[in-house]
């Protein structure tokens, strides 16, 4: 069975992107993947962090995530699992500066103010290689944001395999969704809908009530055109093409079918049918991480368990690549 490995940040509640682009992918690929799934808590702490938001918000992304049906023992989270930091420090020494100043994550999160971010944001990437390789992971399900970074966990595979003369790691293969790669801000069709974007309506996510969905909805960016007839019509309208996007990926259609149905009608019909589907989909997700919520001794204990099972897979394998380095145990 191909082991499958995917991550999140748990800086804030998952939204509609991160769910598209990943989460449904994750629980779906359970089935006939040897999954691990991690919330990198330590890539949350690469940008300026509250401590105690981020306890509570690593508790509350457990929960989305069990919500999503992520069978619980396949989630853990990654200060827990020593491997992690051990293969970081080995794949910063493996990898290149020249491969980290081409990382578009780093110029965009890090803007025109780059020496005064951490030097964590910077080798980020040389972390999110370790995460995977750690488990000898051959397939990662990730929006097409983490396309970069993958092919750069792939160039220090490689790397880290030629300089200790042997074939330890594994290629990595991107598992990149079909549709809704990339899920846009409902305020702004040329930009990734994101957890740090400050306005909320900009996001669904996944603990809103249906209220919420439908008043993000309702309020989303449009233009004053009616739907096209077909895809072709939906170049240069960003807005509209990113609603039909996440409609054809909710209801597991194409954009084609989509607008077979609504093309030639306004966006208010189009807008209430979008707020039924999320509701219909989400509004359970919803339910059952506030549920789990109640129960945060619960939630320590999935996780404890999963890094558990995390240590046990990932321990031989980054004890190996010591041994290789030639560090002594
Ligand atoms: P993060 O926390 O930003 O996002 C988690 C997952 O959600 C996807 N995603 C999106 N997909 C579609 N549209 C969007 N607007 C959107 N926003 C986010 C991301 O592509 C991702 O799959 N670096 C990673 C976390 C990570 C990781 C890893 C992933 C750390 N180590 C190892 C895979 C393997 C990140 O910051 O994802």
């Amino acid at each position: 069975m191909q082991r499958v490995f995917s991550g999140i940040q748990p800086t804030g509640i998952p939204h509609l992107g991160n769910y598209l682009g990943a989460l449904r992918n994750w629980a779906a690929m359970q089935a006939d993947h040897d999954c691990v799934f991690c919330l990198v808590d330590m890539h949350s702490i690469t940008m300026p962090w509250n401590p105690e938001d981020l306890r509570r918000q690593t508790l509350g992304s457990a929960a989305c995530l069990l919500a999503t049906g992520i069978e619980p023992t396949r989630l853990y989270n990654q200060s827990a699992v020593s491997a992690h930091a051990r293969l970081g420090w080995i794949f910063n020494c493996v990898s290149r500066l020249g491969w980290l100043n081409r990382m578009t994550q780093f110029k965009d999160k890090a803007g025109k103010n780059r020496e005064n971010h951490s030097a964590g944001l910077y080798v980020y990437p040389n972390l999110m290689a370790a995460d995977i390789l750690a488990f000898h992971a051959t397939r990662v399900p990730v929006g097409d944001d983490q396309k970069q970074h993958i092919e750069l966990a792939n160039d220090i595979a490689q790397k880290f395999n030629h300089d200790m003369g042997t074939e330890f790691f594994p290629q990595i293969e991107a598992f990149i969704p079909p549709a809704a790669a990339r899920v846009m801000s409902l305020r702004d069709g040329t930009k990734k809908m994101s957890k740090s974007d400050p306005s909320e309506q900009s996001r669904i996510v996944l603990t809103d009530t249906p209220d919420e969905i439908a008043l993000k909805i309702r309020r989303a960016k449009t233009d004053s055109d009616a739907l096209p007839s077909d895809v072709e019509g939906l170049e240069d309208r960003a807005e509209a093409r990113n609603l039909v996007a996440i409609y054809a990926a909710m209801s597991d259609e194409t954009m084609s079918d989509v607008l077979a149905r609504f093309g030639g009608q306004g966006f208010g019909p189009f807008k209430n049918a979008l707020a039924d589907l999320l509701v219909e989909k989400l509004g359970p997700v919803a339910t059952e991480t506030a549920r789990l919520m109640q129960n945060e001794d619960h939630i320590i204990s999935v996780l404890r368990a999963g890094a558990d099972r995390a240590r046990e897979i990932s321990e031989p394998i980054v004890q190996e690549a010591e041994r290789l380095v030639g560090f002594i145990r």
